[in-house]
């Protein structure tokens, strides 16, 4: 059966509670991070942690990172045996935690932060890294980007609007048409041999996967840019991906129903995805 952690221990998922008095809940104050374990071994987890502990302060709350890598490496751990030791998602979500119900209103949380942890099976579609997915871009980006906040509106309606016009996910752009990443994913584009990302000041979420991506390229020998480019620079790009912490790298092959370069997944894309595999293995061999 499936453990959730929740208030410092780990208990049966169908019996962990939060409070309806969670700013949470109420709100949507609060921080999430998504992280792929691969079999017991959750890669790049302090990385994660660090990016939520930074949320967390500039929404208000403090969190202790020391707390959180227990949290996650002993939800991941406890729950291998219901993956049947396959790769899972595994995610953190964190709250300031609850208001007094007694206390005049709106009041300040009390008892400290809500963490919750929980394990879910990892489901790859196999045709996402053999033919590549499309995107549709979306004229708004969002709010507070840089913070993996637990309200993430702008992301899910955009992928809501994205998927019903049959494409995979929605590319964010601001107000001058630039290209800032997906609903849930950065994104890269080969300009004549240049690999290239959108600068984290334009306003996105930094990732994970984006940043080990870059080292990858540099240890590659690859010349890398962090520059800003609109959809119609994509489309006429070598080649595209993008990248998330559950699907690595993912070739992006058409966007507002166009194709990208021959509209095929690229050879650049396929040896940044095999180097961040490399790297995954890595990590995890160096952890035992
Ligand atoms: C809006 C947004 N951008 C980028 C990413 C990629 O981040 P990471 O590589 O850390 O998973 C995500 C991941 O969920 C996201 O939600």
């Amino acid at each position: 059966m499936l453990q959730v952690w929740i208030d410092g221990d780990l208990v049966p998922a169908g019996e962990a509670r939060v409070s309806v008095y969670d700013r949470g809940f109420r709100l949507g104050e609060g921080v999430f991070e998504t992280f792929r374990a691969y079999g017991g071994h959750v890669f790049r987890r302090d990385a994660h942690l660090a990016r939520a502990v930074r949320g967390a302060s500039f929404l208000g709350f403090e969190l202790d990172v020391d707390e959180l890598a227990r949290a996650v490496s002993r939800t991941a751990e406890a729950n291998l045996p219901a993956h049947d030791g396959a790769d899972s998602v595994v995610r953190l979500t964190a709250t300031p935690g609850r208001l007094d119900p007694e206390a005049p209103f709106p009041g300040r949380p009390v008892g400290g932060p809500t963490v919750v942890v929980t394990s879910h099976p990892l489901a790859l579609d196999p045709r996402v890294h053999r033919d590549g997915v499309t995107a549709t871009s979306v004229p708004w980006a969002r709010e507070l980007p840089d913070v993996k906040a637990v309200s993430y509106l702008a992301a899910t309606v955009a992928r809501e609007h994205a998927r019903a016009r049959g494409a995979d996910e929605a590319l964010l752009t601001d107000a001058d048409g630039a290209v800032l990443e997906g609903s849930g994913s950065n994104v890269f584009a080969v300009l004549a041999g240049v690999l290239v990302t959108p600068p984290a000041s334009a306003g996105l979420l930094a990732g994970v996967t984006r940043e080990v991506v870059l080292e990858v390229a540099r240890a590659q020998g690859r010349q890398v840019e962090e520059r800003s480019f609109a959809v119609a620079e994509l489309t006429g790009a070598d080649e595209a991906f993008l990248t998330a912490t559950t699907r690595e790298v993912m070739p992006l092959v058409r966007v507002d129903d166009v194709p990208v370069g021959d509209g095929r997944p690229g050879p650049v894309t396929a040896a940044l995805h095999e180097g961040y595999r490399a790297e995954v293995r890595r990590e995890a061999a160096a952890a035992g």
